[in-house]
């Protein structure tokens, strides 16, 4: 529906320009309302306040991640390490968001986001390129350990900040997360 298979899979585009900003967003809690402060946390869920364009585009980046996710199963299982090199650097690069935000949206972002998110989405990032890393050397166990914490990060800011999207995600957010 969104066409980022082809996008992301087929064509192996290196559109994506490798600008030094800092982190990707992936937008963005929109922050201050009170009400939204539950539980006396720091934490905001904002997203809900989001404008709808930041917010589709938002969501358009979290399917095309998952998309990315997914590719990556039988990219390794079939060692297509060249795929998942190309797909972990659009990943690290922010996929599609990055590329469609205005500076002005950027900078609205970039003001409204809070610290624990950008550390979050700085820390998925990071995972990103360390797995584009090992996919460039070949590195099958590295993959695999790279390609679990990036899950493993995934669910950590949903923990956190999508909670209204994901609400079973909420109490593990408050019991600490490693309890299998
Ligand atoms: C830095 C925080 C953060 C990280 C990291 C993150 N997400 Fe999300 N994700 C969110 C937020 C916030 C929402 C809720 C968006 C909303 O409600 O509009 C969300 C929503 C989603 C959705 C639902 C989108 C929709 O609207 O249909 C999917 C799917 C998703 N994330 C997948 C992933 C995957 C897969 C990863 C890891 C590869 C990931 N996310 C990493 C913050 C994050």
């Amino acid at each position: 529906m969104l066409g980022f298979d082809q996008f992301k899979l087929k064509k192996h585009m290196k559109i994506i320009i490798r600008i030094a900003l800092l982190a990707i967003l992936i937008p963005t809690m929109s922050y201050g309302e009170d009400k939204l402060n539950r539980e006396g946390s720091t934490n905001v869920a904002g997203v809900e306040a989001l404008s709808g364009e930041l917010r589709d585009l938002l969501s358009q980046e979290m399917r095309a991640l998952q998309s990315g996710m997914m590719s990556i199963i039988p990219s390794y299982n079939s060692g297509n390490w060249g795929e998942i090199e190309t797909t972990a650097g659009k990943m690290k690069n922010s996929y599609i968001l990055k590329q469609r935000l205005t500076e002005s949206q950027l900078k609205e972002l970039h003001s409204v986001l809070p610290d624990a998110f950008i550390e979050k989405d700085q820390r998925f990032h990071y995972l990103a390129g360390m797995l584009e890393h090992a996919a460039k050397n070949k590195k099958p166990e590295l993959i695999n350990f790279y390609f679990s914490e990036m899950n493993e990060s995934c669910v950590s800011c949903h923990a956190i900040f999508a909670t209204h999207k994901f609400p079973a995600l909420s109490s593990k957010g408050e019991k600490g997360a490693h309890t299998h």
